[in-house]
């Protein structure tokens, strides 16, 4: 939100100008990337009637408050008869200051055990306040100086984008493909930053159901890319929000994969527990050499980092989640059976519904295009015109439909004409109301005559 009226100057009270022009800020608030997610939330606010393909939410309809009481309770009955911990204890537990990285690492490391196949040292575990600050911790080791840079599989989820600009370390993009990365050009890219004088420390990327793309790595391609990075010297930082969400095949995370700990997990459960809890974590077992010749885990470093972040993730929060972990013998995928029922539900239904109205994608006939998915929250659909943050708005004005343009995902540098569609938080008869909407865009933008395309019923805001 901008007020009007300001000279970029400011007058304190003893009459001292302080100097608050936006050019003497941090560098990261002039980012677009910094702007994304609140312009996107903005127009989603203005039009509350439009059916919104905008958002990956997680579903509302299984949100419970006496879940939240039963969770701790279970949670607290786990410190006292398991942990044989006083009553006293307890009550320290959740009231006090906490342990800086966590109280539910122990948790955690059952639970990436049981439903992911990966062994984790629960001191390599750092519990965080959501994804976001292990992201941001993460970019803030790795980045010791100009050198360094950040490689991404492009297109990028904001959150990345933004936690490594505030961090100051640069983000070069790596070629996605059909198969979730494009090794060459990872190889590529590290080569030319490394003949720049420059140091690739990293490369992010998201195996299972990426955001936005919606892309799957296959396990073939999972284990090349471990074996690349490792002859590059890059660390991977691994994000999987959306993997439990898949319908049937659970692929191994490069986690799981990972015998020479390569690999930096950074998981969240803002889709498997819920995001208001604001948990999320990072598997960090890296061996860091100190300069007293002593060797610690990069977990650790990344706990002094969040030490003076936030000092500890809300105890309260992280003993809902822990309490989750337990009532469901730490089997996230058991806890979301109806979630991911409904999810793959809502995904079979966008894609039949995007079928049904533009048909003959296949023999490339229609003007739209679509991947299609088999897990996770999102799909890519390709239009034959600029799918832009103006057409978005109209979209959301006109016909009362939202979505995101992709180019919010390439930092403005590709995507141009490409739209995500989540289904995850729609009820699914929306989805159907939504794409009449969606339809009826496409065939106002192209003149209402393009073969392929079949008019919806109920379009508009009515
Ligand atoms: C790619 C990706 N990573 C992580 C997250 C979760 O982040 P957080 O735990 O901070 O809510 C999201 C949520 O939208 C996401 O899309």
């Amino acid at each position: 939100m901008s007020v009007s009226g300001g000279t970029g100057g400011c007058a304190g009270a003893g009459g001292a100008a302080f100097d608050l022009t936006a050019a003497s800020l941090h560098g990261s608030l002039a980012d677009p990337a910094l702007e994304s997610m609140n312009f996107l939330n903005e127009v989603a606010s203005r039009y509350p009637g439009a059916v919104s393909f905008a958002s990956g939410r997680p579903t509302e309809d299984f949100f419970d408050v006496a879940l939240l009481h039963h969770y701790i309770e279970v949670y607290c009955r786990y410190l006292s008869d398991d942990l044989g911990l006083t009553q006293e204890q307890v009550n320290r537990t959740l009231f006090q200051y906490g342990r800086t990285k966590g109280i539910i690492h122990e948790l955690i490391a059952r639970y990436l055990a049981t439903d992911e196949g990966i062994s984790a040292d629960p001191e390599a575990i750092v519990v965080t306040v959501g994804y976001q600050e292990a992201m941001f911790a993460v970019a803030r080791a790795l980045r010791a100086d100009d050198r360094d840079v950040l490689l991404a599989v492009w297109p990028a989820y904001v959150g990345m984008t933004g936690a490594a600009r505030l961090a100051d370390l640069p983000v070069w993009p790596v070629r996605s493909g059909p198969d979730g990365v494009d090794l060459d050009d990872l190889a590529g890219q590290a080569g030319r930053a490394r003949a720049a004088a420059l140091r690739p420390r990293a490369c992010y990327l998201m195996p299972d159901f990426a955001n936005p793309s919606g892309v799957s790595m296959p396990v073939p391609v999972r284990e090349r890319l471990l074996e690349v990075a490792g002859e590059l010297g890059v660390l991977l930082l691994e994000d999987n929000p959306y993997g439990t969400f898949h319908s049937g095949s659970h692929l191994p995370t490069l986690k799981a994969l990972d015998k020479n700990r390569q690999v930096v997990y950074l998981g969240s459960f803002a889709k498997t527990a819920f995001p208001g809890a604001r948990i999320g974590y990072a598997v960090a077992d890296q061996l860091v050499a100190g300069t007293d010749g002593s060797v610690s885990l990069l977990a650790d470093y990344l706990s002094r980092i969040k030490s003076m972040l936030t000092v500890n993730t809300p105890s309260v929060a992280q003993a809902v989640v822990g309490g989750k972990l337990l009532a469901h013998g730490f089997s996230l995928a058991r806890a979301n059976e109806r979630e991911t029922a409904r999810y793959l539900g809502n995904m079979r239904r966008l894609l039949d519904g995007l079928a049904s109205r533009f048909p003959g994608q296949d023999g490339g006939r229609s003007p739209v295009s679509w991947n299609a998915p088999t897990g996770g929250f999102f799909v890519v659909v390709t239009l034959p015109f600029d799918a832009d943050d103006e057409l978005m708005e109209l979209s959301a004005r006109k016909y009362g439909v939202l979505w995101t343009p992709m180019s919010h995902f390439y930092a403005g540098q590709g995507g141009l004409r490409q739209a995500r569609l989540a289904c995850s938080q729609l009820p699914p008869e929306q989805i159907d109301v939504g794409l009449d909407r969606f339809a009826a865009m496409v065939r106002d933008r192209l003149g209402g005559s393009a073969p392929g395309i079949r008019a919806g019923t109920g379009a508009g805001l009515g």
